[in-house]
């Protein structure tokens, strides 16, 4: 039996093993996956001493991401454009692969809502370490334009001078003109705050989604677009089943099904 686990602290609450047990019964794959805490400093052996028992793989997140990324002995062009890795694979001469499938499983749940994409005007709210990891995967899919709005400014502009052909980057004040969909990528919703965007910005978007996701499908910021009227108001739960499902491909060769996975675990 091939062991996995997500390792991150705290780690007691992540939904990672449930997802994946389920992918491994609908696959008929033969795999345990647990749930490792990790102590302040202690990643790198902790994941080796992992990978010596046995473990063939591992999903990584809040605080480790950075950590795996350093740890990779290769990396996915997501992984480095990311600067994060999610996702580690021991390959089979034994060195470690890390892949980040954080942004390609966001825009899998953004074409299954039916959120505009190619052609679309895109702002993303935040500039922070998730912002950057859905960068690339969203410009792979030829938007007209991404205004990256961020409270601290330079943040904003640094992210957007990456890629100075599609994005730009400027505070909430400086925003005008309408989206076609925004992306709330800011960590305002874990505290249940909305981000300064004029009410008007966000009245004229056709789709609204948040990387956040909770039990009700509510966060702040979605509970905001709905008052608003917004028609396509999402959370990120897909966008959890998403980064799972490539995950698994990634270690197992076999993609599960993303329609019976939602199913099971967001029934409503
Ligand atoms: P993460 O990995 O979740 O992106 P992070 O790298 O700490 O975490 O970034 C958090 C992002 O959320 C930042 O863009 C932050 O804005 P600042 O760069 O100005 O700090 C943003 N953020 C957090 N709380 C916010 C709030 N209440 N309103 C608006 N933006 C917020």
């Amino acid at each position: 039996t091939d062991k996995y686990a997500v390792l991150g602290n705290p780690i007691e609450h992540s939904m990672s093993p449930l997802l994946h047990e389920f992918f491994a019964e609908k696959t008929s794959q033969d795999l345990t996956y647990g749930r490792i805490l990790v102590e302040t400093g202690t990643f790198e052996k902790t994941v080796r001493d992992f990978f010596k028992s046995g473990g063939r793989g591992c999903n990584v997140t809040v605080p480790c991401k950075l950590d795996a990324y350093k740890l990779a002995d290769s990396l996915s062009d997501y992984a480095k454009a990311a600067g994060a890795v999610n996702t580690l694979k021991v390959m089979e001469d034994g060195s470690i692969y890390g892949d980040n499938t954080d942004g390609r499983g966001l825009v899998y749940d953004l074409k299954r809502l039916s959120c505009p994409l190619a052609g679309a005007r895109i702002l993303i709210i935040g500039a922070g370490g998730a912002a950057k990891g859905i960068m690339l995967p969203i410009i792979n899919e030829d938007p007209k334009e991404i205004v990256i709005a961020n409270r601290t400014v330079s943040k904003a502009q640094a992210l957007a001078s990456v890629y100075p052909q599609k994005v730009k980057g400027c505070g909430f004040d400086e925003l005008e003109g309408s989206f076609d969909l925004i992306i709330n990528a800011s960590s305002s919703s874990l505290s249940g705050d909305v981000p300064p965007v004029k009410d008007e910005i966000i009245a004229g978007a056709k789709a609204v989604y948040d990387l956040m996701y909770s039990k009700t499908a509510k966060t702040a910021f979605t509970e905001k677009a709905l008052s608003l009227n917004v028609q396509n108001v999402n959370d990120g739960f897909g966008m959890l089943i998403g980064q799972a499902i490539l995950s698994f491909e990634l270690w197992r060769g076999v993609k599960p099904d993303f329609d019976t996975a939602i199913k099971k675990f967001r029934p409503c």
